[in-house]
């Protein structure tokens, strides 16, 4: 078999691959309306399935608007917090860090603790907090 050949042969199976990992990456990471895939979703309010995603301490789960991290143990609302993921700054969306309990953003540094409030860097208001609710095992924001 030529190299020409090879690397044909080689495409299909490669791009399948490819095609299953990123359906299961993105199943698997993200929850919105209705327990489906993000699908870039874009509302201000989605529901979490809590028999699947942020079952420990520190886990977290977004969509494009909110971020949502689970604080302590149990079901209930106080448990959580769901903030805005776009930084007061100028929007870039603010990442997680669960060992310093906060948020950063990447683009200019600004903190915000775990209520939203700015703790450092560029940003000086706060990251609105968006309402959370439980019902069974389901958390809904917005
Ligand atoms: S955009 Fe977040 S600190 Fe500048």
């Amino acid at each position: 078999m030529d190299r020409r050949t090879f690397i044909q042969e080689l495409k299909l199976p490669i791009m399948a691959t490819c095609a299953i990992c990123l359906g299961s990456c993105a199943k698997d990471d993200i929850t919105t309306p209705g327990g489906g895939n993000t699908g870039g979703n874009t509302t201000n309010s989605f529901k979490v399935d809590l028999t699947k995603e942020l079952q420990s301490i520190g886990s977290f789960i977004f969509n494009d608007k909110i971020i949502v991290v689970r604080l302590a143990t149990g079901s209930v609302p106080s448990s959580f917090v769901a903030l805005q993921r776009a930084c007061t700054h100028q929007g870039t969306d603010v990442n997680w860090n669960a060992s310093k309990n906060e948020f950063i953003c990447p683009n200019h540094g600004a903190r915000f603790n775990t209520s939203g409030q700015n703790i450092g860097g560029q940003s000086t208001s706060a990251l609105p907090v968006y309402a959370i609710t439980i019902s069974g095992t389901t958390l809904s924001v917005g």
